[in-house]
């Protein structure tokens, strides 16, 4: 039996609550908040499926993470707090040796993502950064089909995550659209597929971004041109749209011998377009992203799994590709990794 925390009961910590909380071989032992409004009010944001209901008393809660992890004898911590307290609570949870998932973006930069590494390399605990997008099921499947060789080559693929800005939290003005806690769109959201892009292609060897900023100073809109050999790789994300419109993430791929959509506003969530024949649906199993981070963490803790499903290198990298992008929107200029 594995015995978790969740420190952070906001809109990602009923998220992943609600999640562990059904797996088989754990128990929700324990759950942090500093703000303990937060354990029964009900979490804002801009997906369904967190958890509503109240949490039952065999759950602690605490409002001071470093009581809980002095009085509870946990197996694992799961930080879903805002992104500055990301290497604060796992340095500390490392240093007692506990295992330890973390929310993205892993830290504010890479240089505070190596101090998250080292405190790893240190502890008998293991650290998983949750890149969700790794594992939800588009995604998935995209990364086997270019791995795959099915359609011949990659020969440009273009990613889009659009969102109206993040002003939902329950705890007066949004830290989101604070750059000095969420590092703003091209971290906080635009990271996501920095991370993916990298993971299925590998590292960039430079960077070009231009963006569009609010005239408050955050950076609302960015667009990045990834290099690579012969391939051309682009990304746009936005926290410009507007709030009916609300959300959107999607591909298109072009492979030698089809083009591949996927588009979350869409009634046919992906279209594989193939050289010779019709446009089809592909099958996939439907797979929620956050829910397979969270078993496939468990099941790396339970020794079903030879490495930590995804690295805090890899995740850290993409973090540094991220640093990049924002220095070449500032400078105008292209940036090499
Ligand atoms: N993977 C995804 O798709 C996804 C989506 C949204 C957010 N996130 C990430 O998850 C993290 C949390 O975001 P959120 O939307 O849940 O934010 P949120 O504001 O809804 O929740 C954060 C919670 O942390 C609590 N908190 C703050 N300081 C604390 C402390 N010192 N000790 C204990 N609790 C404290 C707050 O009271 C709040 O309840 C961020 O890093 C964000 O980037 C990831």
């Amino acid at each position: 039996m594995k015995k978790v925390a969740v420190v952070g009961f906001g809109f990602m910590g009923r998220m992943h609550y609600g999640i562990w909380s059904k797996l088989k071989g754990v128990k929700v032992a324990a759950v942090c908040d500093s703000n303990l409004a937060q354990i029964t009010q009900n979490a804002k944001g801009n997906i369904s499926g967190s958890f509503s209901g109240k949490l039952p008393e065999s759950t602690k809660v605490y409002a001071d993470f470093d009581e809980m992890i002095a009085k509870e004898k946990l197996d694992v911590v799961d930080i879903t707090l805002p992104t500055p307290l990301h290497p604060v609570m796992a340095v500390k949870a490392l240093a007692k040796d506990l295992n330890v998932l973390c929310e993205k973006p892993m830290a504010i930069d890479a240089k505070t993502c190596d101090k998250m590494i080292k405190a790893a390399a240190k502890s008998k605990g293991k650290l998983m950064i949750a890149q969700c997008v790794r594992y939800f099921a588009q995604y998935a499947w995209l990364k086997d089909l270019v791995d795959s060789g099915k359609y011949g080559k990659v020969v440009a693929a273009d990613f889009t995550r659009l969102s109206a800005a993040p002003k939902w939290t329950n705890n007066g003005p949004s830290w989101f659209l604070d750059e000095a806690k969420s590092g703003g769109v091209i971290l906080d959201l635009h990271l996501h597929d920095t991370d993916y892009i990298r993971h299925v292609f590998g590292m960039p060897k430079t960077v070009s971004t231009i963006a569009s900023y609010h005239t408050d100073g955050w950076m609302r809109h960015s667009a990045t041109n990834f290099g690579y050999d012969n391939m051309v790789v682009t990304s746009s994300s936005s926290w410009a749209m507007s709030s009916s419109f609300a959300w959107e993430s999607g591909f298109r791929v072009v492979f030698e011998q089809a083009v591949v959509v996927a588009n979350t506003h869409s009634d046919k969530p992906t279209l594989v377009y193939p050289e010779n024949g019709k446009p089809f649906e592909p099958k996939m199993k439907a797979k929620d992203g956050y829910e397979e981070e969270i078993k496939a963490f468990l099941a790396y803790l339970n020794g079903k799994l030879g490495e930590v499903p995804v690295s805090p290198e890899s995740a850290r990298d993409s973090v540094a590709i991220v640093d990049a992008e924002r220095k070449s929107a500032k400078t105008g200029k292209v940036v090499t990794l």
